[in-house]
């Protein structure tokens, strides 16, 4: 494994060591180097720096072109305008580079310079409840920052926090127990149960039991009995409690899989996987005085956080009945993270519903010292997702969309779309169209969600998600397929870079963007914004349509070199693309 220096970030330097050596009271001075349309790249730097040290900008950029010299990267290096340098790459740095990355399994993206442990708190559905949109989003961006995360080399730990404790259960294990029947599969005892039925089993219950406890008071008093009792870890209730659980990772597990997403169990640590340490992590706030009594609550205060009234909102960490609520488990959760695990970083993907809950949890976190210099906690949090008409996403009965159904449609639009564009030169059997309709109907609803910046709401539109024009993983999933069948078309002719070929424009402006991969990557990694490698995507594959426009490939007329060379760009790009989006989840079938 090799990692390769893009061209981008040798310019850099190169004009940055330039920058010094032409003016060494400059320091060390950044070049603020940028893709340009005018030449390959821009440096804009010596405005700024002439301005600072009263010089003449041009003057400073005439220096430092004198003090890059000649070199086989640069083609050409002229000062413009009022004092940019216009920067133009020769074709052969590009192949070269470009062959560098091809020769590199990991396409030459070095690994992060110091990697740390980050935990990520994400795809945190509900027990005995129906997950939503909002669990969707927390599990696609979530699962995009693991795999981003890791191939920088970060090591990390994933945490399904799932809501699988509090006072609800009192209810449900109550009427579970007078209703002993209502969980039964319906195969007999011992039969696989679908996700579907476990869905429906588990709505049913919680829709029984919530009718009962409204309406009748002294279910409302045994329900209320059987959370003292779970607390108190009352084995048969325990049992009970465990029915629900494992009647609900049934439902979830179904949804994973259908979203193509690899959630493992012992990463699954819910809520009442931090009961234990509740009684200490409050005992230990008290103590410190972090948190204080207020009627009858343990709370912690804070100057910035109050009501509409003016009045301070606390966070409650213990409720004056003696109940733990989210806030205490999340407290307890960060001791668990940071001092039995050994995270750097906690990433936590949640609705930005939730900002105000966890700003105030992590400042609490500091204030008893479970959070510092060395361990920081993030909240990567996501905006709503609203239907086509703007608002809420809900049905047109108002009740929210259940996310199977959601699912279900989007691989149906999708099969649609692939049987349509199927005929008899890609002559797809029933059986890949149909594994093809899911891979690119999943896609789409993953690639709409992590193509906008994560905190901004987004409109869930089916329609749009898997159109063949646009921003959509369908466009790129079908540049990928492009590539494949023109590799294949190729025959015998076999991609091979070849440095000394000129390159047209449309192959230089794609290969420069090929270099590019890393940094965007780096950038998504340490912004933890997932969008950003979704638009470079996005871009590459925009760059290949129009090589595709301007340049054949594979065409008689070309000697073998030119066929060899595009070849050669086409498989990097699709390597690319392959690589790219497998980070964030989506799949690129061979042939569409
Ligand atoms: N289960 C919660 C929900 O559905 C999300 C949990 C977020 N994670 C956390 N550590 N609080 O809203």
């Amino acid at each position: 494994m090799a990692s390769v220096t893009s061209l981008a970030a040798s310019v850099n330097q190169r004009v940055a060591d330039a920058l010094s050596a032409a003016l060494p009271e400059a320091g060390a001075a950044d070049p603020l180097l940028r893709r340009s349309d005018r030449a390959d790249f821009q440096a804009n730097g010596m405005l700024a720096l002439a301005k600072k040290l009263k010089g003449n900008p041009r003057e400073l950029a005439a220096k430092v072109v004198d003090a890059i010299g000649e070199s086989d990267v640069l083609k050409e290096i002229e000062v413009s305008g009022p004092g940019f340098l216009n920067i133009t790459i020769a074709d052969e740095a590009i192949v070269k580079t470009l062959a560098a990355r091809a020769a590199d399994a990991r396409l030459g993206v070095p690994f992060a310079a110091s990697p740390g442990t980050t935990v990520i708190d994400y795809a945190q559905p509900n027990v005995a409840k129906e997950m939503h949109v909002g669990h969707l989003r927390s599990a696609v961006i979530g699962a995009a920052m693991v795999e981003i995360l890791e191939f920088t080399g970060e090591t990390v730990i994933r945490r399904h926090h799932i809501g699988d404790w509090g006072t609800q259960f009192g209810m449900l294990i109550q009427y579970l127990t007078e209703h002993p029947h209502e969980l039964d599969h319906k195969g007999g005892e011992g039969t696989e149960v679908s996700g579907e039925e476990a869905a429906s089993n588990l709505n049913r219950l919680y829709k029984a039991s919530r009718a009962l406890f409204d309406s009748d008071e002294e279910f409302k008093e045994r329900a209320r009995r059987r959370v003292v009792d779970l607390q108190a870890g009352d084995e048969q209730t325990l049992a009970m409690w465990q029915r629900f659980v494992d009647e609900s990772k049934i439902y979830f597990n179904s949804v994973f899989t259908k979203l193509d997403m690899d959630i493992r169990d012992a990463d699954i640590v819910g809520e009442s996987g931090y009961n234990a340490m509740l009684e200490e992590t409050c005992r230990l706030l008290e103590e410190s005085g972090v948190a204080v009594r207020s009627e009858g609550a343990l709370c912690v205060f804070f100057d910035d956080v109050k009501g509409p009234d003016g009045n301070p909102v606390p966070l409650i960490v213990k409720k004056s009945d003696g109940g733990y609520g989210y806030a205490a488990t999340d407290l307890s959760a960060i001791r668990d993270r940071v001092q039995n695990l050994g995270a750097d970083t906690l990433l936590y993907v949640v609705d930005v519903r939730q900002s105000l809950h966890f700003k105030m949890v992590f400042e609490t976190a500091r204030r008893a010292g479970w959070l510092d210099d060395k361990a920081h906690a993030v909240q990567l949090a996501f905006g709503t997702v609203l239907g086509k008409d703007g608002k809420p996403f809900k049905t047109r009965a108002g009740e929210t969309v259940r996310l199977v159904d959601l699912l279900d449609e989007a691989i149906e639009r999708a099969t649609t779309v692939v049987r349509e564009k199927n005929n008899e030169k890609i002559a797809l059997t029933e059986e890949e169209i149909v594994e093809n309709g899911t891979q690119i109907g999943i896609g789409a609803v993953k690639y709409a969600d992590l193509s906008t910046s994560a905190s901004r709401d987004y409109k869930f539109d089916l329609d749009q998600m898997v159109s063949l024009n646009g921003d959509t993983s369908v466009y790129l999933q079908y540049a990928y397929a492009r590539i494949q069948s023109i590799k294949r078309r190729a025959g015998e002719t076999r991609p091979v870079a070849h440095p000394e070929l000129p390159l047209a424009p449309a192959e230089r402006a794609l290969g420069l963007h090929l270099d590019g991969f890393a940094e965007v990557l780096a950038e998504a990694a340490a912004a933890y914004e997932p969008h950003r490698l979704a638009a470079y995507l996005y871009q590459l594959a925009s760059h290949l349509t129009t090589f595709y426009d301007q340049c054949q490939v594979v065409s008689e007329d070309n000697p073998t070199e030119v066929v060899e060379n595009r070849l050669f760009l086409c498989d990097l790009t699709g390597r690319t693309l392959h690589q790219g989006m497998a980070l964030l989840g989506i799949r690129t079938p061979e042939r569409l």
